[in-house]
């Protein structure tokens, strides 16, 4: 099966510029790309931060925005969403029974499982008991089931101490609910604004870059957060006979694309004198 992982578009009400850039034009880039080159995958799932301060004005931009997604799509909170304006404009996304935005969708490959781990005016995770609750009884209900785990807050450090100040506590609490489970896959997170891989605890994880402004590399014990106008992504994920594959999709990209292998290619001495590729592959 083939979706989209695609995080952190930081909507604010229009005409409001975010960091100097359009966050609805970079996410309207990004569902325009999808449109293009991806309406063959099951859906899209964005990891939180939907929008900046939370307003329902800018939930109202992105339910503009998100009706031109020719796919469907899945939505959870981080921690610069406001979960109740969130479900005025929402009201479709399920809920557990605390109101919390957490639910199972089942796939071909398996149950993807979405966790809400936002706590209002905090900007670190946070996971409850009554959260906690809830993912037990998926999860159990789920046993001998293939589980891929999505949520806005990493349980980890990863390296950039102004991110690993924010991220979920008590790992080790989530960590042996997924032990118990058995078969969790794969880890998908948002909130670090940088494409990340690594694992955690045995399970494969990834991050992207949001699709508006990014966090500075800023390794070392840094704890400024570093914002920059690094380029924006988001992630075709491949699930094959037990294989995932996370393709990293710069959406803005304009650069030359041309036949690799043609002679012509290999010699040309300037941008101008490469040859263009097949008609289907020049936008790709
Ligand atoms: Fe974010
Ligand atoms: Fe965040």
């Amino acid at each position: 099966m083939k979706f989209v992982h695609i995080t952190d578009p930081h909507i604010v009400p229009a005409p409001r510029m975010l960091c100097a850039l359009d966050p609805r034009a970079r996410l309207a880039a990004a569902i325009g790309d999808i449109n293009r080159h991806h309406t063959d995958a099951a859906f899209a799932v964005f990891t939180g931060d939907l929008a900046y301060l939370g307003e329902q004005d800018a939930y109202e931009d992105l339910r503009k925005l998100l009706d031109t997604l020719v796919i469907p799509y899945h939505l959870l909170v981080g921690n610069h969403d406001d979960r109740t304006n969130f479900k005025r404009v929402f009201p479709e996304t399920p809920a557990d029974e605390s109101g919390f935005i957490q639910y199972v969708i089942e796939t071909e490959a398996g149950a993807f499982v979405m966790i809400d781990t936002m706590e209002a005016e905090a900007p670190e995770g946070v996971y409850c008991d009554f959260r906690f609750a809830w993912l037990e009884r998926q999860l159990q209900t789920l046993t001998g089931h293939p589980v891929y785990l999505f949520l806005h807050h990493p349980p980890f450090d990863i390296g950039i101490r102004s991110l690993d100040e924010s991220r979920l506590p008590d790992p080790d609490r989530l960590a042996r609910l997924i032990d118990a489970h058995g078969d969790v896959r794969y880890l998908f997170y948002g909130h670090v604004h940088r494409a990340v891989w690594g694992s955690w605890n045995g399970i494969p994880t990834s991050a992207l870059p949001g699709t508006n402004h990014q966090v500075g590399l800023t390794l070392g014990g840094s704890p400024e957060m570093l914002g920059t106008h690094e380029r924006p992504a988001y992630g075709v994920v491949l699930i094959e006979r037990g294989c995932v594959n996370v393709h990293l999709r710069d959406f803005i990209d304009e650069s030359p694309r041309f036949p690799l292998l043609d002679n012509a290619s290999k010699h040309a001495a300037t941008a101008d004198a490469l040859p263009a590729p097949p008609k289907a592959l020049a936008g790709i």
